[in-house]
């Protein structure tokens, strides 16, 4: 081998080791796709209150790519932790990016926010709307008795009579399939109760939230 040859070889090894060294950022990425993912991709928050979820795989630095609506969530991105903060109820979305080369991978997070809604006391709450506005039709005589006492008994698990008979007075957990609230908001069901006036929203909705979390006998 005379020089000119051995300088050639030496001079194609030499490339060969440049290419392959500058191909190694892409190639590890295209070889090992371990793409971006979070700890959760559909968050539930609760309005006022924050929730942190943790991003992971892909090539760190992470990267807001869209923000979610601002009148419905804010968030902030430490590290690899999205803070996800709930400004109002309603659902939006965000995507986050990482840095891989030459195409960064994206992520859509779902996100809800969600009114809390405190815990509705029967016997506080429900039991003295019905001793205003109810008992003077419904106190005993007729087809549904709703005094303190018997109120429950005869309202929870108990099917309807006049009204939508084939539904339960209240189905615990679903005000909208519950004659009870079907007829206090005036969906349906006949007549509205209390008959011939309303309750104030403020009412309808004590009951329709004391139904929904499971129509508690408390
Ligand atoms: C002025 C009398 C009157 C008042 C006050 C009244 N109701 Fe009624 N209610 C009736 C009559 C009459 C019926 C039967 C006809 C019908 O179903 O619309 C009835 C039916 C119902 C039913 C259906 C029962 C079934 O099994 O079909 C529910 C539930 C009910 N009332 C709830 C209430 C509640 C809650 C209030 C108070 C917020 C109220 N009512 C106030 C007269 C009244």
């Amino acid at each position: 081998m005379n020089s000119k040859q051995s300088f050639s070889i030496i001079l194609i090894i030499a490339i060969i080791i440049v290419v392959l060294y500058s191909c190694k950022d892409i190639g590890s990425e295209l070889l090992l796709p371990l793409g971006l993912s979070a700890s959760s991709t559909n968050v539930s928050v609760v309005k006022g209150a924050s929730k942190q979820i943790t991003l992971s795989g892909g090539k760190s630095p992470y990267s807001i790519k869209r923000p979610p609506n601002a009148a419905t969530a804010a968030v902030s991105l430490a590290s690899s932790i999205l803070t996800i903060s709930g400004i109002d109820t309603g659902s939006t979305n965000t995507i986050v990016a990482d840095s891989n080369i030459p195409i960064a991978d994206s992520l859509e997070i779902i996100i809800s926010i969600l009114e809390t809604v405190p815990l509705v006391s029967f016997s506080n709450q429900i039991q003295p709307i019905f001793n205003s506005q109810c008992t003077g039709c419904h106190g005993g005589t007729g087809g549904l008795t709703i005094t303190a006492g018997a109120s429950y008994n005869n309202l929870v698990n108990v099917n309807a009579q006049s009204s939508c008979p084939s539904l339960k007075r209240v189905l615990p957990n679903d005000a909208s399939n519950s004659v009870l609230y079907r007829k206090v908001s005036g969906t349906t069901c006949g007549q509205q109760m209390p008959q011939g006036g309303a309750l104030s929203a403020t009412d309808i909705t004590l009951i329709r939230n004391w139904i929904n979390q499971g129509a508690n006998n408390n």
